[in-house]
């Protein structure tokens, strides 16, 4: 079970709900979270920070996470809440740059048994890294970090790639308007 603190936010009043829920179900708020706040913002710069926040404030246990995006075959630090991290991560190096050569989400229980992992953190010790595409192309990384070894598991997987699927869709929509 976990526990999900929602902001009703209007103009005249705002009030702060919480829920317990399954996992499935509580990715499933997110997921509608995530379409609320993204829906009507075609930036996608802004909606990378929103959703950076989003994920920081209602997952548990993790440290860090954050947008890398691809500029001229390198991830370049985005969007994200948490340390100052690495800035700069060449495609296929690291976690990020695996998953943005790969285009398949990269869930490490033990980073340390990562060939080549990048320590922007020292008390990082599990990471996810899904892909972010447009038109089959690698776009960005989404990366997020924890301390507790196996933090991520296949639910968690699945609840991310959703939201990364909604931001994905946004941005086809975004290009196809422009
Ligand atoms: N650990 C990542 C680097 C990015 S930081 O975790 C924010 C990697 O190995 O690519």
């Amino acid at each position: 079970m976990l526990c999900f603190f929602k902001v009703h936010l209007t103009l005249w009043k705002m009030s702060l709900v919480s829920k317990c829920l399954a996992k499935n179900e509580f990715y499933q708020e997110l997921l509608v979270q995530t379409n609320a706040l993204i829906q009507n913002e075609t930036d996608h710069i802004a909606n990378m920070a929103n959703i950076s926040a989003l994920l920081f404030d209602a997952l548990e246990q993790v440290n860090w996470v954050g947008f890398y995006r691809v500029i001229e075959e390198q991830l370049v630090l985005g969007p994200f809440q948490g340390k100052v991290a690495c800035i700069r991560i060449p495609l296929g190096t690291g976690v990020c740059g695996t998953a943005a050569k790969t285009k398949i989400t990269q869930r490490i229980s033990d980073v340390h048994q990562f060939d080549g992992h990048i320590a922007c953190d020292a008390t990082t010790n599990a990471e996810i890294v899904i892909p972010v595409q447009l038109n089959g192309d690698i776009i960005a990384v989404l990366d997020l970090d924890s301390t507790s070894y196996g933090r991520f598991d296949a639910e968690d997987q699945y609840g991310l790639e959703a939201i990364i699927n909604a931001f994905e869709e946004n941005l086809a929509l975004s290009m196809s308007k422009a």
